[in-house]
């Protein structure tokens, strides 16, 4: 199976991807135990399909470490040529403190050492208090980096407009925003849309199916208990689901997605990706994937495949119009993360 050329995006001049990234939240611990040789044997198997993009961080367990793994040994059975192949987008996420060029270069070195990369090909920074604003202090010391060849490209996560818009406008060269991003939590359309549009920045998003709640398992399914949801992904979006409107809404969330599905004889899953990838400023959407242990290679392949038509997008909204506004409920994007 080989993904079409739809699936490509010129993320920046020098750096092109694929549009869905295969996220590695779920190699963290918080998703059950990962095994670590069928989830290398799961990244090539992904990256050999077109899925050769890759979201991790410093703190998802073993995930930077699987990088450097998958490309020593894609590096030992095809040679150096199919290092060009794959692209890792890490994070840093710090602890709040100074932020000294010292603590920025030693935290970028610890990343460069677990992927065995000479330059980060994009590192999300996110931030855990704006009322600190050493932020701006630890993305000068990041663009300093970037110019000395450490980091290709600088982005971010979880940042609302606001803050998005200040850091852009100081001069920190910032290609992209990674936030959560579905038909349950829309916040992105209030104002980052159009903040990422104004500067020429990509969103990558999350959460996208909400931990698999968007996909016909749960349709028709009465309101699992916290037991039942397994992994932290399920247990953060039922959270998201609870504050937007509740169980009973979602079904008729899934109910009309599988109406749209059964018609271009796709998936809730499918329908639920290819709604956001064509909302305006998202470059991507992160599919989690259990390494290993789950995957959904061939139908979110056909994501690609997808075109929704004019009758679409009004069957959605006629239920997502009738769910609470998540935006004054939480705040911005990112806003459950801040301190
Ligand atoms: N920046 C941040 O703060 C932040 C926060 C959260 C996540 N992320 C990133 O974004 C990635 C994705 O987020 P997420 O994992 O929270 O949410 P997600 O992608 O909505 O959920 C991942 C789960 O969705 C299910 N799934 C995927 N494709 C499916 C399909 N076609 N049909 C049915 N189920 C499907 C899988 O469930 P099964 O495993 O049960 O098959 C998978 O484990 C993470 O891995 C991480 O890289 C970033």
């Amino acid at each position: 199976m080989v993904l079409p050329a739809s699936s490509r995006l010129d993320f920046t001049a020098d750096l092109d991807i694929c549009r869905l990234l295969v996220g590695m939240w779920q190699v963290s611990g918080a998703h059950g135990r990962i095994d670590p040789e069928r989830a290398l044997a799961a990244m090539l198997a992904h990256l050999d399909a077109g899925f050769t993009t890759f979201d991790l961080a410093d703190h998802y367990g073993p995930a930077e470490d699987f990088v450097g793994e998958l490309r020593r040994r894609l590096r030992a059975a095809r040679g150096d040529e199919a290092l060009a192949g794959v692209q890792a987008f890490t994070k840093w996420v710090p602890e709040p403190g100074p932020m000294t060029r010292a603590k920025v270069e030693a935290a970028i070195g610890v990343s460069l050492r677990r992927m065995d990369v000479a330059a980060l090909d994009l590192l999300q920074f996110h931030w855990w208090d704006y009322g600190d604003r050493r932020y701006l202090d630890a993305l000068r010391h990041l663009t300093d980096l970037r110019a000395l060849g450490k980091i290709r490209h600088l982005g971010l996560t979880n940042f609302d407009a606001e803050h998005l818009e200040e850091i852009v406008r100081s001069g920190i060269p910032v290609v992209s925003n990674q936030v959560q991003y579905s038909l349950v939590d829309r916040r992105p359309e209030v104002a980052m849309s159009e903040v990422c549009r104004t500067h020429g920045i990509h969103l990558l998003t999350y959460g996208t199916v909400a931990g698999g709640l968007l996909s016909e398992r749960y349709l028709g399914a009465p309101e699992p208990t916290r037991g039942q949801l397994t992994t932290a992904s399920l247990q953060k979006y039922k959270r998201m689901i609870d504050a937007w409107g509740g169980w009973a809404l979602f079904q008729e969330l899934l109910a009309a997605l599988d109406v749209i599905a059964k018609k271009h004889v796709s998936t809730i899953a499918n329908v639920a990706v290819r709604t956001i990838l064509d909302r305006p400023g998202v470059g991507g959407v992160i599919l989690g994937v259990r390494l290993g242990e789950s995957e959904h290679i061939r139908e979110n392949a056909r994501v690609f495949d997808l075109a929704l038509d004019a009758e679409d997008l009004p069957r959605i909204e006629s239920v997502v119009s009738r769910s609470r506004d998540l935006f004054a409920v939480i705040g911005d994007c990112g806003d459950e993360y801040r301190r």
